[in-house]
């Protein structure tokens, strides 16, 4: 333990506590992110950080206080105890977290020296919700119980219980009466976080706080906290860890893909099926059965002899193709990845110096180093193949890593060396960030290619920071009602983490859902950032008109829905690049001091704008909805609802509920392309408003943004757009509640 502390000194955004055994630093950085760091810990090097450490707030300073130390700063004050306890109240006095003095124990020991572990216990307030963790299946809110923080591919499909998943991170949104804030270990190594709820007037009519344990097997005990409102957090959060990368206009299209289209007869069959119907298709994606004998960054001419002619022709229709690329290179001589990989010393090597061996699905293979700078320089330079074969994005798959294996941890040896930035290290310290940096490298390389597109990239595996390259998916969820409901749990712990673009596999990696449990996960995944279909080789097809012609019509609606909802949905991902605010949101998220929307986890709202209502149960025909607080239409009937409450909503097969905030303006496309303002008709005597970004939708031009406000002035609904005199675009007025 820290031991009793012996005084302090200041420095620039807090200072510097001595203690008998330790020594931690607080600094508050500008925006009001709080650093600690114990044992000489600073927050750099970090692979969360974006570049680099902010700069100090310098009005921040450390005074002695009653029982120790105090740094104040505009949004939260450190008190730091003579025994090394700190808490984080809000500027009013409240307590946001308290953190016990740390222990550290059992160095283990590296080729670089002893690392000890470590455990931190914390409280929170007995009220508070906790979210994040990465992306975890049995969310969003997280209940008691232990999260192991090690990405890891459940192998086969997983169901809400299975934890951990492919993307862990050491972060946890923390929601409470008092305020909320995030608090993020900046550790890469293996650990295990676990939580457990408060009880407000326990025993004797005290509360008992939440509580909340850290341990790690490694590496430094340092952290950040932020505090405020969950807009503020995440603006902060992807302030210092990066904003999420934009996609280019067409990823947030209906994409659909499948393990197993054979041949390029097919991939044409199948986008020729949804011309023939009418169905907007932006994206195929090719899985690794593309591939010559499953190894990376070649073709199977056989099955597909002339993919850049397929892409054209495919590209003629708006339709993309996008590439799984897996990190893992085949173990074969003679193969000029393997080779070029080999004669770069791309690859990661034991202790001895020998390279590490894994088996992955083109059989005995080697991976990648990405950890170090000039193995990302060469992966990267590969994707110039896959930029002439003609495929316009990529989809990083296998990546926490995976090497197969009948028992045991199936990733890389822990004793596997890695370069780590050249401080060098093995993968216990790099496993976590092996898709971080897969990532980095596969951005970068594309930025570098084709300079003048934004590159559209997505990973099974990342962690914290992973935002900045691109965004993620499901990976393997099972099918069947429990997996669609991991499905939102999932993008909505995900979006809380700062990774605003994901969505599931929609109808289920595995087998065959019902019609109807096809058709629900399709309607939920509508109004997700990433809408994607995607199955098994040994599954069933996920195109929408193998469902019955009932399925299709609603599923047809669904996508058409979304096509109209596309100038609001890409002003949502400019949104989030701007503001790292998710393009999908907790309901609670505008409201985090009300309970009753803490614990609901089966809705969502998607931007300011709409509440989507999900059919998560089977049969069910209408289901039940728990407003925000103010007024709600629902889309469909026009009907208004005054909330907080909860109301009943008719949920038909054809359609679920989505509701629309009173005094909404949501930009919508017509048919021919032009947009059109639809508000919502504000509250009595209430304002609202909304915002269109529009740019060309790719490249890296500044986009234009407009902002509207609508108020109701005798009796009528009037949109204004900011700076200008006239509105510059048709209004449709919806729902009339004065
Ligand atoms: C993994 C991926 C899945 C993909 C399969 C074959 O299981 O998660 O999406 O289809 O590998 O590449």
């Amino acid at each position: 333990m820290p031991g009793p502390a012996e005084g302090a000194d200041p420095l620039p955004g807090g200072g510097l506590v001595r203690f008998a055994r330790s020594t931690l630093r607080v600094r508050v950085a500008a925006g009001g992110a709080v650093f600690c760091g114990w044992d000489g810990a600073e927050p750099e090097p970090s692979y969360a950080l974006d570049g680099g450490c902010p700069d100090a707030d310098t009005r921040a300073v450390i005074e002695p206080d009653k029982d120790g130390w105090r740094v104040v700063s505009e949004r939260i004050t450190v008190l730091v105890s003579r025994h090394g306890a700190v808490e984080f109240r809000t500027p009013g006095g409240l307590l946001l977290r308290r953190d016990l003095p740390p222990r550290w124990w059992d160095p283990v020991n590296t080729a670089e020296g002893a690392q000890p572990r470590w455990v931190q216990r914390s409280e929170t307030a007995a009220d508070a919700a906790v979210f994040g963790l990465g992306g975890r299946a049995s969310g969003p809110r997280l209940g008691e119980g232990t999260y192991r923080l090690w990405n890891t591919d459940p192998g086969g499909a997983f169901e809400p219980q299975t934890d951990p998943l492919y993307i862990t991170m050491p972060l946890q949104l923390v929601v409470a009466d008092a305020g909320s804030h995030l608090v993020f270990h900046d550790n890469t190594w293996d650990g295990r976080v676990t939580l457990r709820d408060g009880e407000e007037g326990a025993g004797s009519g005290h509360d008992r706080p939440g509580g909340c344990e850290t341990r790690m097997d490694g590496g430094p005990l340092r952290y950040w906290v932020i505090p405020g409102t969950p807009a503020r957090i995440l603006a902060s959060w992807t302030a210092l860890t990066g904003r999420p990368a934009l996609p280019p206009r067409w990823a947030l299209g209906y994409q659909h893909s499948r393990w197993g289209f054979g041949t390029a007869a097919e991939v044409r069959r199948v986008a020729a099926g949804y011309r023939e119907r009418e169905l907007p298709l932006s994206a195929l994606h090719l899985d690794i059965d593309h591939y010559d004998g499953h190894r990376v960054f070649t073709v199977d001419r056989e099955r597909f002899p002339d993919l850049p002619a397929l892409a054209e022709e495919l590209r003629g229709h708006g339709v993309r193709l996008v590439s799984i690329v897996d990190p893992a290179v085949k173990l074969e001589p003679g193969n000029a990845v393997h080779d070029s990989g080999v004669a770069a010393e791309a690859f990661v090597r034991d202790a001895q110096g020998d390279p590490v061996r894994g088996v992955v699905w083109p059989g005995d293979a080697l991976f990648p180093d990405f950890t170090d700078p000039r193995v990302r320089t060469w992966w990267g330079g590969l994707y110039a193949e896959r930029l002439t074969q003609g495929f316009a994005g990529v989809w990083h798959d296998m990546n926490e890593p995976v090497s197969f294996a009948a028992f045991g941890d199936t990733t890389l040896p822990r004793s596997a060396r890695h370069a780590l930035e050249g401080r060098g290290g093995d993968h216990r310290e790099a496993h976590n960030v092996y898709g971080l940096t897969m990532a980095r490298a596969g951005h970068e390389g594309l930025r570098e290619l084709r300079p003048d597109s934004r590159p559209f990239l997505f990973s099974r595996s990342g962690w914290a920071g992973m935002q900045r390259y691109g965004g993620t998916w499901s990976g393997d969820v099972s099918t069947g009602w429990p997996g669609l409901r991991s499905s939102l749990s999932l993008v909505l712990g995900l979006g809380l983490c700062g990774v605003p673009y994901s969505g599931p596999d929609v109808g289920g990696f595995t087998g065959s859902p019902s019609p109807e449990l096809y058709l629900r996960w399709f309607q939920m995944a509508a109004y997700f950032p990433f809408f994607r279909t995607h199955s098994a080789i040994d599954a069933g097809h996920r195109e929408p008109w193998r469902f019955g012609p009932k399925v299709l019509e609603a599923a047809g609606a669904a996508m058409r829905e979304r096509e109209r909802l596309m100038p609001y949905l890409y002003t949502l991902a400019h949104t989030a690049r701007r503001s790292g605010a998710p393009y999908v949101r907790p309901v609670w998220w505008g409201d985090p001091e009300d309970r009753k929307l803490r614990a609901c986890g089966d809705a969502f709202l998607l931007g300011d704008a709409l509440l989507v209502a999900p059919v998560l149960e089977q049969g069910a025909t209408e289901r039940a909805v728990r407003l925000p607080r103010g007024l709600w239409y629902d889309t469909v009937t026009g009907e208004a609802y005054q909330g907080p409450g909860q109301v009943l909503l008719p949920a038909p097969q054809e359609r679920v509920p989505v509701l629309a905030r009173a005094g909404a303006v949501v930009p919508v496309a017509e048919e021919d392309g032009t947009v059109t303002l639809e508000v919502w008709a504000p509250a009595p005597g209430r304002d609202g408003g909304g915002t269109l970004v529009t740019d060309a939708g790719d490249g890296w031009a500044e986009p234009r943004v407009e902002r509207f406000t609508s108020r109701v002035s005798d009796g009528e609904v009037v949109v204004v757009r900011e700076e200008h005199d006239e509105v510059g675009y048709r209004v449709r007025v919806r729902g009339a509640a004065f």
